[in-house]
Parts: C-alpha cells; sequence; structure tokens
C-alpha cells in the first residue's frame, strides 16, 4: 500500500467490527445502524508489536533464550494501595498497559489520582494527562484527597501528538491517561471516542509504555452495556484490564481484574467512598454484612471466595405467594438461572410447592456473585421465607447443591470456615464431604450435610 494513503473503512461503534462497506446491521454484535464511515491513515506509521528492542528493517532480530532474560526485583512498583497491588497481581509493573473502566462518576479519576500521589511520594515521576478536566478542577479533587509534592505533573491535553512529545521529554515512571475517549490523534479525521481514534491513540500508547518502559494507565468510559466504550479491540491490546464497579448509591467501590497478564484475575480490591477519597476496606465481609436485619426469615450468610480471600456476604430471600398466572422470579446479584434451577430442586426434592409463589433473591450490599458454593445458601434462604422461620443468625451455610438435591463439596473449605470464625459465627453447614477436613478447628460447630433434605432438617 502506498505511504500515507487513505483509505476509507466502516466501524461498528459498538463492537468495533471493520468493514468495507456500509452495513445495516453489525454481523459482529447484531446491534442495527451502528457503522460510522472513518478515515484511516494506512502506511505512514510503523504497526508497533510490544517488542522493545526493535531493529530496522533489514536488521535481523536475534530470538532470545528464555534464561539469558533477567527479572530485576525493580520491574513491580507497589501503589501503597494493598487492594489495587492485589489486583495488579502484586504490583505495578514497568512497561505496562492498564485500562480502568467503570461508570461515570464511580471514581476512576479518584482512584489514579491516589495512585499518582502515592507514586509520587515514591520518589517516581508521575505524568497525569487529563483530557476531561481543566487544571483548577484536577487541584479541587486533589484538594480532598490530601497533600502532593512536586513529582506528579499535570496536563491538560487532548492532541496524542502533543502528549506523546510531553512523555519522551519527560520520560517519566508512571503515565495515566484520563480518559482515552477523549484523545485525539491529529493525523484521523474522525471525532475523538470513535473506534478507529480510540484505537489509534491505544496503540501509540503501547508503544510509548513498552519501548520506553512506562506503567500506563488508561481510563475508559463504559457503555450502558456495560463494556468500555468504544471497540472491544481495546481490551485485547492492553495488558490489564480492571473494572470499577460498585453502587452509585452505596459508598464501597470494587476493583476487578477482568484481565491481566501478569497476574490472576479473581483477586477484587475493595474500597469506601469517602469525603477525602477512596479508602481501602481491608475487612470486607464486616463490611458486607453491617447492615444485616436481626431476627428476619429468609436471610443467610454465606461465604464466597473471591481469589485468594474469603467473603462473607447476606443472601436475602423473599418468596411471595403470586397473585398472576405465571410467578415472577428475580435476581439481582446473582445467576437468575440458577436460582431458577435451585428452585425446581426445593420444588422436585422436599415438595415445596413454589411453583405459584413469586421469588425475588438479592445479594445484599450489590455485590455480584456468581460462585456455585453459595447455592446451598440461596436454597435455605428460599426455604426461610417460604416457611416463614428465622434462620439462626449464628449460622453460616456453603456447598453447591446438585440436580438430586445432593450438597456437593466446595474448595478452600478452611479459609472460609476461618473467616466464619473470625467474624463471630457459632455453627457452620458445609457438605458432608469437606466436613472431614475440618475436624482440627475449633470454636466453631461444624455440620456436616449430604443433601439439601438433611440441610433443612438442622434449621
Ligand atoms: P471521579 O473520580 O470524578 O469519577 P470518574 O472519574 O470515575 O468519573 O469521582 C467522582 C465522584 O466521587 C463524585 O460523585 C464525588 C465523589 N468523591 C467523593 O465522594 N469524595 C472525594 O474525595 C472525591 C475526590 C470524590
Ligand atoms: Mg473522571
Amino acid at each position: 500500500m502506498a505511504k500515507g494513503k487513505n483509505t476509507t473503512i466502516f466501524f461498528c461503534q459498538s463492537c468495533g467490527y471493520e468493514s468495507s462497506k456500509w452495513m445495516g446491521q453489525c454481523p459482529g454484535c447484531r446491534e442495527w445502524n451502528s457503522f460510522v464511515e472513518e478515515t484511516l491513515v494506512t502506511g505512514s506509521r510503523k504497526m508497533g508489536g510490544p517488542d522493545k528492542n526493535k531493529k530496522g528493517i533489514g536488521e535481523r532480530p536475534a530470538p532470545t533464550a528464555l534464561s539469558e532474560i533477567s527479572l530485576e526485583e525493580e520491574d513491580r512498583m507497589t501503589t501503597r494501595m494493598q487492594e489495587l497491588d492485589r489486583v495488579l497481581g502484586g504490583g505495578l509493573v514497568r512497561g505496562s498497559l492498564t485500562l480502568v473502566g467503570g461508570d461515570p462518576g464511580i471514581g476512576k479519576s479518584t482512584l489514579l489520582l491516589q495512585v499518582c500521589r502515592n507514586l509520587a511520594f515514591d520518589k517516581r515521576q508521575v505524568l497525569y494527562v487529563s483530557g476531561e478536566e481543566s487544571l483548577k478542577q484536577i487541584k479541587l479533587r486533589a484538594m480532598r484527597v490530601g497533600e502532593f509534592n512536586e513529582n506528579l505533573k499535570l496536563l491538560c491535553e487532548n492532541g496524542l501528538g502533543l502528549i506523546e512529545e510531553t512523555i519522551r521529554h519527560m520520560h517519566p515512571d508512571v503515565v495515566v491517561i484520563d480518559s482515552i475517549q477523549t484523545m485525539f490523534h491529529e493525523d484521523i479525521s474522525s471525532a475523538p471516542g470513535s473506534v478507529s481514534q480510540v484505537r489509534e491513540a491505544t496503540n501509540v500508547l503501547l508503544q510509548l509504555a513498552k519501548g520506553m518502559n512506562i506503567a500506563v494507565f488508561i481510563v475508559g468510559h463504559v457503555t450502558k452495556e456495560g463494556t468500555v466504550a468504544g471497540p472491544r479491540v481495546l481490551e485485547h491490546m492492553v495488558d490489564t484490564v480492571l473494572y470499577f464497579e460498585g453502587d452509585r448509591h452505596a459508598s464501597y467501590r470494587i476493583l476487578r481484574g477482568v484481565k491481566n497478564r501478569f497476574g490472576s484475575t479473581n483477586e477484587i480490591g475493595v474500597f469506601e467512598m469517602e469525603s477525602a477519597g477512596l479508602i481501602e476496606v481491608e475487612n470486607p465481609s464486616e463490611f458486607m454484612l453491617s447492615g444485616k436485619p436481626k431476627e428476619a426469615s429468609g436471610s443467610v450468610v454465606v461465604c464466597s471466595m473471591e481469589g485468594t480471600r474469603p467473603m462473607l456476604v447476606e443472601i436475602q430471600a423473599l418468596v411471595s405467594h403470586s397473585s398472576f398466572g405465571i410467578p415472577r422470579r428475580q435476581t439481582i446479584g446473582t445467576d437468575f438461572n440458577r436460582v431458577n434451577l435451585l428452585i425446581a430442586v426445593l420444588e422436585k426434592r422436599l415438595g415445596l410447592s413454589l411453583g405459584n409463589c413469586d421469588a425475588y433473591v438479592n445479594i445484599a450490599g450489590g455485590i455480584r456473585i456468581l460462585e456455585p458454593a453459595i447455592d446451598l445458601g440461596i436454597a435455605l434462604a428460599v426455604v426461610s421465607s417460604f416457611k416463614n422461620r428465622v434462620i439462626d443468625s449464628g449460622l453460616i451455610a456453603m456447598g453447591e447443591v446438585g440436580l438430586s438435591g445432593e450438597v456437593r463439596g466446595i474448595s478452600m473449605i478452611q479459609a472460609r470456615v476461618q473467616e466464619a470464625k473470625k467474624l463471630g459465627f457459632t455453627t457452620c453447614m458445609v457438605p458432608s464431604v469437606c466436613a472431614q477436613s475440618l475436624k482440627e478447628i475449633t470454636g466453631i460447630r461444624v455440620i456436616g450435610v449430604k443433601n439439601i433434605a438433611e440441610a433443612v432438617a438442622v434449621l
């Protein structure tokens, strides 16, 4: 292709699907009328791989043996926020590109400003680029968050060319781009936030991150469907994708790893939004159970593993007689189909007539849990609400429920029971296959159950 030649391509604005002609419906995501014409400049820039030792044309790159590659300790920086470090897989990696997504107003800018502040205190050079807010607005936020030192530099700019120049000149250790949807590459005519702009901007930042060994954070806005706005391609290009989520009305926020090339994606970080910014929540279980009602039917505490950390949450169920022909079923915070399945199991195996009842299941606190280990808790909450019988508030239940009503084993049972004990629970209902391994734990009564009927009989 000729150097600098302009080509026109149609992009689906919701999923990034490329097509040479306009289409009414996107074959990728089935969205209607989402194709927009964008001009691409091809051939004028090198397509950058993540290889920082890239040789010029004609030079032969030498493959490296694994044993010759040295990993320096210095490769990871601590952000002085344990919750974030854990989600990142043990600290921030130099030369990595991290995407932080989340709803507007959830606290992305606040989190990253606090990270910048901590890194600046650790004598790292930090550049915070904002395309959304003025220096004064950032200052106002910073004043709420606390003291800052001179290692943190701010830049209000949308033009990628200028940003790139500044980064090359300043050579910082960490760069924050807030947000990628406001960035604008001068060579591309489409509007900021469009697929080709976002993709090109990310590509430039990727090359800077890998080429100059800078840790780059990019903030991405989220569409109403919950994915990072613009292209899915963005998620493929970066090393780490973190989602910042939480109920806007509740004060806590959860940082979840969706993709991580440097660690596991199971870990979550829990923060609380206060008047002085985000505060880490060291004991999320305590936090999640703080509003639990006493003496209420349909409420059971379960333990779910979030990565390596056990977390206790309350499950609430409300079962009431349905006044319409078709019963209503609704779930908040867990899998709808799974709850329906558990209700069917209760109907069949315990003979409960739930067929003419509305059922609502809610994970209190707005957190989302899909782990099967909370099955037993859901089932007990439904039974408790149906029979209008209060479950002892010192009881915690865990176990996966199978289709024949059997309670199946779950992983990391010891950690879960220890956490329950720590928070003052007195009785722990576990699958009978797991009860064996819990013999040494004292101070909490362990009840092993084989099936759902046994579990209900214990109540
Ligand atoms: P912000 O970081 O601007 O969100 P985002 O960048 O994800 O859009 O956070 C904005 C919200 O956080 C706003 O509603 C005010 C609130 N907030 C606090 O409650 N305390 C604080 O110290 C700060 C800085 C913000
Ligand atoms: Mg912001």
